[in-house]
């Protein structure tokens, strides 16, 4: 099952936190069909294979160091993307922090860098990119991977949980302030994906998942292509007239428990 291979041609793509897990899926994907993408990352060697691996298959990537949290860093991908490649047209904010701990004993600063990866990070490339996705001839696109747990509170993740609802009110209103510029800012809303390290660290124990299981209508967790697949309609033509939505890719697990199961 897939979209059609040049529907993303000539795009280019910048995917932070894009040598892994999600991130890595979302990049592949939008390779996949045609889109020149360049993947950032804090380590140069997971990167460079990263990139080596989406480039095997003959599409374009490059690796690009640079954390989410180091404006300048940000710039400088940026601009090293617009150089290598002539322009930007779609940016993934993807990176994200995220571990368990009780608000009671979480230090002030791991509050402050899963805030600064999560939320500062994504107003930076927002800010960093939108001379360039407003000169994109495809319309920019600027997505942020958030998740479902953004709208409710999240025991044991409350840096994490506040930062991404954060997120999704920065997305709506870069919605509002960009709509006339042609970029279109949405949210994706995974719920648990099984095929991440994020799941294991959260969803480890055997009895934890199977309990968070039993509350997904669709009776399993979402696969890395679940997500990757509706990153890329929000970046086709298919969702031109999509902005400020939040797409919530969770198998129903926000509409309440399953009934069958
Ligand atoms: C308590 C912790 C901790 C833990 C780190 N800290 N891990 N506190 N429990 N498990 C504290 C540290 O003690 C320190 O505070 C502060 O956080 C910063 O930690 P550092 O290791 O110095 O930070 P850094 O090297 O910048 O690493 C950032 C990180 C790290 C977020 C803390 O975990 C990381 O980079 N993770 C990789 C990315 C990641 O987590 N991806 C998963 C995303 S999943 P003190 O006070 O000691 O200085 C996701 C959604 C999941 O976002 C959705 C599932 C449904």
């Amino acid at each position: 099952m897939s979209f059609h291979s040049g529907m993303l041609r000539d795009r280019v793509a910048l995917v932070t936190g894009g040598s892994r897990g999600i991130g890595f899926g979302i990049a592949n994907t939008l390779a996949e069909l045609g889109a020149c993408v360049a993947i950032t990352g804090r380590d140069a060697d997971t990167l460079s294979r990263a990139a080596s691996d989406i480039a095997s298959r003959d599409r374009k990537a490059m690796p690009i160091v640079a954390d989410v949290r180091d404006f300048e860093a940000v710039v400088a991908s940026v601009d090293a993307v617009v150089s290598a490649y002539g322009h930007l047209d779609i940016v993934i904010a993807n990176a994200a922090g995220n571990f368990i701990v009780p608000s009671a004993e979480m230090s002030p600063n791991a509050w402050k860098s899963v805030v600064e990866i999560d939320l500062n990070g994504t107003f930076f490339y927002a800010r960093a990119a939108y001379q360039h996705l407003k000169r994109s001839e495809y319309g920019g696109r600027f997505i942020a991977i958030s998740t479902a747990k953004a709208r409710e509170g999240w025991p044991g993740c409350a840096h994490a949980g506040a930062a991404k609802a954060g997120v999704y009110s920065l997305i709506r209103t870069l919605a509002a302030e960009w709509g006339s510029d042609d970029i279109l800012c949405n949210t994706v809303s995974p719920g648990p994906v099984g095929d991440t390290d994020g799941a294991v660290r959260l969803y480890g124990d055997a009895r934890r998942a199977e309990q968070e299981m039993g509350s997904i209508p669709l009776g399993r967790f979402a696969t890395i292509a679940d997500v990757a697949n509706c990153v890329a309609f929000l970046c086709s033509d298919m969702a031109s007239y999509v902005t400020g939505a939040d797409l919530l890719v969770d198998g129903g697990r926000s509409c309440g428990r399953a009934m069958h199961r």
